[in-house]
């Protein structure tokens, strides 16, 4: 049978030029059409946190909140959407964090989670880990305890993990 890795590779999308020109984007939604490789994916996410008491899953906008909220079910946990700014409608902490180009602005509810939870973060892909930097910041302004960040795939050329490893957060991924 097929390893995890190989189900992976072939369930993710490799779209060139977008985008934009000299980019590779590695596509999930391929992945994410694929109940196999959907499955075997939200059980990997969750295999080391399994019988432990985990509190919030915090997903970052847009493809986090999809593998986040399979997440949070299998493991009983809330979910915590981490979203783009001037999407969320009640009060509000946020963060500007750095793109592979340029500056945005990420928001989470103030009373999304509580000081001493146990939070695990999740996204597709780790890049540059600006976009995830600026969520571990959010979510330890507000008393988390990050328990591990995790992301299907790693772009390690980019250095994405060593940031997040730097701040003393575990990371989990799946593909390289
Ligand atoms: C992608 C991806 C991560 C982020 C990773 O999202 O889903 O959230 O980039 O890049 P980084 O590690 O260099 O910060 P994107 O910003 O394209 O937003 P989207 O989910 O709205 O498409
Ligand atoms: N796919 C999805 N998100 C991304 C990528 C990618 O290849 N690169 C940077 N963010």
């Amino acid at each position: 049978s097929q390893t995890l890795q190989e189900t992976l590779l072939a369930a993710i999308r490799t779209i060139p030029d977008y985008p934009k020109p000299g980019i590779l984007f590695r596509d999930i939604t391929t992945l994410l059409g694929d109940a196999r490789a959907f499955r075997r994916s939200v059980d990997e996410l969750v295999h080391p946190y399994a019988g432990s008491k985990i509190d919030k899953i915090a997903g970052i906008e847009a493809r986090g909140f999809i593998l986040g909220g399979a997440m949070a079910h299998q493991l009983s946990s809330g979910f915590v959407p981490i979203r783009k700014k001037g999407k969320l409608p009640y009060e509000t902490v946020r963060v500007a964090y750095s793109l592979e180009y340029g500056l945005d602005e990420m928001e989470m509810h103030r009373d999304a989670v509580s000081p001493g939870e146990r939070v695990i973060l999740v996204d597709d892909l780790i890049a540059t880990g600006g976009t995830a930097e600026g969520a571990v910041k959010l979510l330890r302004q507000m008393g988390a305890e990050i328990v591990a960040a995790c992301f299907v795939i790693d772009l390690p050329d980019l250095g994405g993990r060593a940031k997040l490893e730097a701040l003393g957060v575990s990371v989990n991924t799946l593909i390289a």
